[in-house]
């Protein structure tokens, strides 16, 4: 009886697994299913359910994300970093009607191996970010999450397709420029950065040479919005949390 049940259970599993993947495009591996649960509802509402369920388990928690990337990142500018890019991006998930959580966690901990990781060679498949989506991967994180951590990286080959991959990277350079020009600035604050001066730095080749100023330029034209909204769009997203991302200075 025992092993008619698993077969059944497995059967299921595989059938709501092609399901999925045909229907949803979603891939699922029978490690997230609970079985048991699904074997109960044995209707039609079985694959909806599993989908549901497999959401659930697999979208990680915003804490959870914080402390991984704590756990991996010492540096206090590289986790506000990280937090600055969550702070755009999550404002742009609003802007898109997005999920805000999937899209604000994958911003959060797009960097979390870098670290200890950082990859001066630029391999494609060890180091950042290679290292880390393996391990958001075993730790269960969605696969939109972990390929757009991956494609934020134009070194890793992997192409950026979806909305939140080109806002990522987007994101990713702009922010680390705006937290420079406010910090160059006489009151060190975000909160009277204006769009003029930002343009300006972005020419002065000598100003954070770190600052890649072609994926900046190239960020805003992917996400097919003209340069100077997109300064402008996070400039205001950065504003709304200056105090959690030192950015308040003297104002
Ligand atoms: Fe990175
Ligand atoms: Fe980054």
């Amino acid at each position: 009886m025992h092993e008619v049940f698993l077969s059944a259970q497995r059967c299921v599993q595989q059938e709501v697994i092609d399901f999925c993947a045909e229907k949803f495009s979603t891939k699922l591996t029978p490690r997230f299913f609970y079985a048991e649960k699904i074997l109960a509802r044995a209707n039609a509402d079985i694959f909806l359910y599993a989908v549901e369920l497999s959401r659930e388990v697999r979208m990680p928690k915003r804490e959870d994300a914080w402390k991984l990337l704590c756990e991996y990142t010492s540096s206090e500018s590289l986790r506000k970093h990280m937090l600055a890019v969550e702070a755009c991006v999550r404002a742009y998930a609003r802007k898109f009607g997005a999920d805000e959580d999937l899209w604000g966690i994958t911003a959060l901990v797009h960097d979390f191996d870098y670290e200890r990781w950082p990859n001066n060679d630029h391999a494609a498949d060890k180091e950042h970010p290679a290292a880390g989506a393996k391990i958001l991967r075993e730790l269960g994180y969605p696969d939109e999450m972990v390929r757009a951590i991956l494609s934020h990286a134009d070194y890793t080959n992997v192409p950026r397709e979806s909305q939140l991959e080109h806002t990522l990277f987007a994101c990713d350079e702009l922010a680390g420029f705006l937290t420079a020009c406010s910090y160059v600035r006489p009151s060190k604050s975000i909160l009277d950065l204006e769009v003029d001066s930002v343009k300006r730095r972005l020419k002065d080749k000598a100003f954070a040479k770190g600052i890649n100023r072609e994926d900046v330029r190239k960020g805003a034209e992917e996400l097919g919005v003209p340069l100077e909204e997109h300064v402008q769009f996070c400039i205001a997203a950065l504003r709304e949390n200056a105090d959690a991302l030192g950015l308040r200075g003297s104002l």
